[in-house]
């Protein structure tokens, strides 16, 4: 069944679902609060008419000393009321806020690769912020506002129609005029919210990406161009919110003007009413009070639309996304591998990332557990996509990937990632220090574990220069470190996690040829029980390997050891040919 994510209907039943049952007790009180605050208030206008009639027409001492009495602590219950009642919903808003935030930054950090690099990350992060926000809103306007002014409407039009029927239907014979406009401007606020939401988001890609590459923007000297770049979003943002703004006001006048037509005519029938002894001056102050506090929150339900519509569309998107489920995850029953030995095999697989373009092409291989396979070939070959396949980051569109002889996909994700070491092509370091990044993966890893792992990537003699050694900040994206440190940072990582399978793709690129010796020799060291996939542009890094795979266009066209490819002359020997010119030059 397919959901109609416009209806305001499945919204707002999934929201109180989600949300507000939940948090029924508070809600209970909080709406209990509001009916008192609205009884105090209509009662404050109800009392108008003992008070001029008792004291002012029939000059009664004993109403005289009641009623101020009265007035005092009904005012006071009202204040306390009034105090508990924001702050009830006050805590409940942060309440919701936090719960959502989370769920949605959960849900974004769940996605499939393929999902989450389908997105910007300054998105995500705007979806976390502003959306919720206004989803909050939602909920706190529809309660607090709709629910206690709707309260303290009710009580008011009560206490009109109990002074007077005649007078209540003339004060509000021009309202329903205003039932359709408002539900106009409602649709069309709601249309330009989604058109909103999507410069915001331009804003927010725009934002995080050139600030995370300010680099490149000054050694291109870009900042004039980015600062215009970005003027045309936030003018384009700017006429939006002024369009916005307007529609959303356009209702107050409305409002207003039928107000005014209200109190006219009520003033006229009203006076014509008191002057012809039909009705006493007291009981017609009291409606007509009543009336004049009853527009205000008519006026504010009406204002409050505009909020609610956002929210609605807000409600939509983050509905909208909170439903899309992850592809790869696991079976039912899925297998729970104990002790993986590394045996890969890629059988007949196909793979590609945009629909008409195969990254890879019917793709056969094994390697065998415990052996050191290279992969190499011309970049954009598909080489990096395998190591993708390997890790289940993407399943293929036909074939099969096996691991110790099951399908990659009958295994649990957890057994088969975290069978898995990985040193990417490019390093992923976050902002902590040396010895979190090296740490990631293996939280109940040691110090001494970790410093171990560091001398082992040939990290530690650096590490120990750096101001505070393994408890250095990296920056972002360990942007303090050169492209080699980061790099033996990773490998250290890989070393740490000690899985029975090493996954290095171009793992050493950024190193320079010493730092690579040395580092091979800890490599080989710790190759030499495992089952280890290698891809290297060096081929002089692969010759050692017990196998090598050559792959170009998303095909496997050649295997076998240095010296079998060597022998056979083809791409490999040309390429491994070139490479060799290249060094002697
Ligand atoms: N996330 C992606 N989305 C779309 N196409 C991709 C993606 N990653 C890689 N490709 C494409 O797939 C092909 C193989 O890429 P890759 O496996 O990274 O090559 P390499 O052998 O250099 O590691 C290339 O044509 C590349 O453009
Ligand atoms: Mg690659």
């Amino acid at each position: 069944m397919s959901i109609n994510y416009n209806s305001t209907y499945y919204l707002v039943k999934r929201l109180t679902k989600e949300y507000i049952i939940i948090h029924w007790r508070t809600f209970a009180i909080s709406i209990a609060l509001m009916l008192v605050i609205a009884g105090t208030t209509s009662f404050h206008a109800w009392l108008i008419k003992p008070a001029l009639d008792s004291v002012f027409v029939e000059k009664n001492t004993t109403a005289l000393v009641f009623i101020p009495i009265v007035v005092l602590l009904v005012t006071v219950v009202k204040g306390f009321a009034t105090y508990y009642q924001l702050l009830t919903m006050n805590l409940l808003t942060m309440r919701i806020t936090s719960d959502m935030r989370l769920r949605l930054y959960e849900h974004f950090i769940r996605s499939d690769i393929a999902k989450l690099h389908s997105k910007s990350s300054g998105d995500m992060i705007a979806s976390i912020i502003n959306e919720i926000t206004s989803v909050v809103g939602l909920i706190t306007t529809a309660m607090n506002g709709f629910v206690k002014q709707f309260f303290t409407l009710g009580a008011l039009i009560l206490v009109m129609f109990n002074q007077s029927v005649e007078l209540s239907l003339v004060a509000f014979i021009g309202f329903p005029l205003a039932a359709y406009p408002i539900y106009r401007i409602g649709k069309r606020l709601r249309n330009l919210s989604y058109k909103n939401q999507e410069i915001a988001s331009k804003f927010n890609s725009q934002m995080s990406d050139t600030l995370q590459y300010s680099k490149l923007v000054k050694a291109y000297h870009c900042e004039d161009f980015e600062v215009k770049r970005m003027g045309l979003i936030v003018d384009s943002a700017f006429k939006m919110a002024k369009k916005i703004s307007r529609i959303s006001l356009i209702s107050s006048p409305f409002v207003e003007s039928l107000a005014g037509i209200g109190v006219a005519a009520v003033i006229w029938y009203g006076g014509h009413q008191v002057i012809t002894g039909q009705t006493t001056p007291g009981a017609f102050f009291s409606f007509f009070a009543a009336m004049m506090m009853a527009y205000k929150p008519l006026k504010s339900v009406s204002n409050m639309n505009s909020g609610v519509q956002m929210g609605l569309a807000a409600t939509t998107r983050l509905y909208k996304l909170l439903d899309e489920k992850p592809e790869i995850v696991d079976k039912s029953n899925a297998i729970d591998l104990p002790n993986v030995k590394g045996d890969i095999e890629f059988s007949q697989v196909c793979f590609s990332y945009i629909e008409g373009k195969q990254a890879l092409n019917e793709v056969n291989f094994k390697i065998p557990a415990g052996k050191t396979v290279a992969l190499v070939g011309h970049s954009g070959g598909g080489k990096s996509t395998i190591m993708n396949m390997i890790l289940r980051f993407y399943d293929p569109s036909s074939g099969v990937i096996k691991l110790d002889g099951y399908d990659i996909k009958d295994l649990s994700i957890k057994s088969l990632r975290s069978s898995m070491s990985v040193v990417n092509q490019e390093v992923m370091l976050f902002d902590d220090t040396v010895l979190e990044n090296i740490r990631y993966g293996k939280v109940d890893a040691t110090e001494e574990q970790i410093i171990q792992a560091a001398k082992l990537a040939e990290a530690d003699e650096f590490i120990q220069e750096l101001p505070e050694k393994y408890h250095s900040k990296v920056g972002q994206n360990g942007i303090r470190l050169s492209g080699g440190q980061r790099q033996r940072i990773a490998i250290a990582r890989a070393i740490l996690y000690d899985a029975p399978i090493l996954l290095l793709d171009e793992a050493t690129s950024a190193l320079d040829p010493i730092s690579e010796k040395l580092i091979k020799d800890a490599l080989a060291k710790l190759m030499k029980n495992r089952t280890s996939l290698v891809i290297a542009h060096r081929l002089s890094t692969v010759i050692h390997c017990d196998k090598i795979i050559v792959i170009s266009h998303g095909q496997v066209v050649e295997e076998g050891t240095h010296q079998e490819l060597i022998d056979k002359n083809g791409m490999y020997a040309n390429l491994y040919l070139k490479q060799f010119e290249i060094t002697q030059d």
